[in-house]
């Protein structure tokens, strides 16, 4: 798929399965973050990646967060938050790592720390790997910061859930360049 064909068509697959992409691709993904835009080069980014068992132990934390803030959790709903971290087979978790700087404000670094995970998307898109970009309530617990040994300095941006595809892509809906350019 050239790289036009990827950026046009692009979807994320919220329905994914075993197996995860192989060592090649999934190289290949991790690598086009490096070429996301970064104000000052300063590379604001960390990426831990949780597969096989660990996967089980995100879910352990994710429960845990679950319990720190809410006083009754049905077994029920215990189940279906532990669920959420083998929604994959692989879940890149993207961490803006922020440095002090004079012009490049925090916000900057967590702007390219986004545009790297877009980059996975794509890198995953562009090679058949689906995949979703995920937030939510997990992504700014202080239990699942500590959990995954963030410090101070640092912040979630994304869950990145890497698999294979399942079920038919939704259709894509195009949108009309006019609507959301205009000529100043
Ligand atoms: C920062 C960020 C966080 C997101 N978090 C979630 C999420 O927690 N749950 C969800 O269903 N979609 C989430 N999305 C949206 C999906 O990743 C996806 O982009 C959206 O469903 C549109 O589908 P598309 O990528 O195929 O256009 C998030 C997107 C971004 C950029």
């Amino acid at each position: 798929m050239n790289t036009i064909e990827a950026l046009h068509t692009r979807h994320s697959t919220p329905r994914l399965c075993e197996p995860g992409p192989d060592n090649e691709v999934f190289k290949n993904i991790c690598k086009s973050a490096f070429s996301a835009a970064d104000h000052g080069l300063l590379k604001p980014w960390r990426f831990l990646i949780i597969k096989d068992q660990a996967r089980y132990r995100l879910g352990d934390l994710f429960l845990q967060a679950t319990l720190d803030t809410e006083k009754e959790v049905s077994q029920e709903k215990q189940e279906s938050v532990k669920k959420k971290a083998l929604r994959a087979p692989i879940i890149i978790i993207t961490i803006a790592r922020h440095s002090i700087h004079p012009k490049i404000p925090e916000l900057e670094q967590n702007f390219s720390a986004a545009a790297a995970t877009q980059n996975m998307l794509l890198a995953a898109f562009a090679q058949g790997v689906g995949a979703m970009w995920r937030t939510g309530a997990m992504a700014y617990s202080r239990t699942v910061n500590e959990g995954l040994g963030l410090t101070k300095n640092e912040k979630i941006i994304g869950f990145l859930y890497l698999g294979t595809v399942q079920g038919s892509p939704k259709p894509l809906k195009e949108n009309d360049i006019d609507d959301f350019f205009q000529e100043w």
